[in-house]
């Protein structure tokens, strides 16, 4: 009898030995300890056992009842200890470990150079406007001396679209210059006029390091009584000076736009060799930055200014063009492939 109660209290420690969780040792508990437990039916029994043996089973029972309750308190014990340590483990915090780095966005390169022009016109009086990237045949060659058929039509070819309305089919583009802002600032205002105007503008182009079928310029417009080429030039050299260094020069030669007269280009003796000549200026010493002229007196006439008593200068340049040049940038096609590799570096 006693040996079959001594196999059982080992059994059962051998199975809280095991237990290894403390719903596993709830469990244990149940099958030995509980009501219907090993220790509950095997009390159970002593009615049923010869009146001389029932003492002393009762007696060892007892015994085994108050060990496996003891080694019960133990294993709790532990496994509680071992629960608390592992989740202050896992829920720890190593103050020792580096921060993340939140992701900080950035102005695009081309978006810095826009604001960097407008802020040296700005800074001499010019007013920054912006106008329609959608924009009628009118505006964007019409007003501006570019009939159909003007062969100057071809160097801006662009997307088209038909808008038809009760004054009928009125072409509409993406236009491709900033200059039919001009118009649009004339039409609205009185002189004087003094504003620079950034925006994108679209070509129909095969693409390539130096073209791009999207591209920003700045527009620029002086109206008055009295303004001369004289005013173009000290402004367009003083805007040289302020965007690539005091000690430049600047040249000036013929050009031909429609809507000034006369037209002109203007370059920049070369920022990288001092006008020596080098691979940036293809071994010229200049490299010409942008387009420029007095208005066209039938510009001015369109809009209803007497081109008597106003005068006025106007220039275009391309903003990505600037932004390739100060930077070194050798392909236009970076700045709108979304490299964050490329970007990041502005
Ligand atoms: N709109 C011209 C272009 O897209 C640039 C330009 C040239 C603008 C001369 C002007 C100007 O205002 O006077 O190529």
């Amino acid at each position: 009898m006693t040996a079959v109660l001594e196999e059982m209290r080992r059994g059962a420690l051998l199975e809280l030995e095991k237990a290894e969780t403390l719903a596993a040792v709830e469990c244990w508990r149940l099958s030995y300890l509980g009501k219907k437990g090993a220790v509950a039916q095997a009390l159970a029994r002593i009615p049923g056992l010869p009146p001389a043996d029932r003492r002393s089973f009762g007696a060892a029972v007892n015994d085994i009842k108050r060990a496996l309750e003891a080694a019960l308190e133990e294993r709790r014990k532990t496994l509680q200890e071992v629960e608390v340590a592992r989740s202050v483990e896992s829920g720890r915090i190593d103050v020792t470990l580096p921060g993340r780095r939140p992701l900080m966005g950035g102005l695009h390169p081309v978006t810095k150079m826009v604001r960097e022009i407008c802020a040296a016109f700005a800074s001499m009086g010019f007013q920054v406007v912006e106008g329609p990237e959608v924009e009628w045949d009118y505006y964007n060659f019409e007003a501006l001396n570019i009939p159909k058929d003007h062969p100057a039509r071809d160097m801006w070819d662009t997307f088209w679209m038909d808008y038809k309305n009760e004054q009928g089919d009125r072409p509409m583009l993406l236009r491709t210059h900033t200059s039919p802002m001009q118009i649009r600032v004339m039409e609205k205002t009185r002189p004087p006029v003094r504003v620079v105007v950034p925006g994108r503008c679209y070509r129909y182009e095969a693409t390539d390091a130096t073209h791009e079928s999207m591209l920003y310029q700045i527009e620029g417009l002086a109206v008055d009584e009295g303004i001369t080429l004289a005013d173009l030039k000290g402004t367009l050299y003083e805007f040289a000076k302020k965007l690539f260094g005091k000690e430049r020069r600047v040249r000036f030669r013929c050009d031909y736009f429609p809507f000034v007269e006369p037209g002109a280009e203007m370059a920049i003796d070369c920022f990288a060799c001092q006008g020596k000549g080098c691979r940036l200026c293809s071994d010229t010493g200049w490299i010409e930055i942008l387009g420029a002229g007095m208005v066209h007196p039938d510009v001015l006439r369109r809009v209803g200014y007497d081109p008597d008593v106003f005068t006025g200068f106007a220039f275009g340049l391309g903003a990505e063009r600037v932004t390739m040049l100060r930077y070194d940038i050798e392909d236009i096609r970076h700045f709108y492939a979304n490299d964050l590799r490329f970007l990041r570096q502005f």
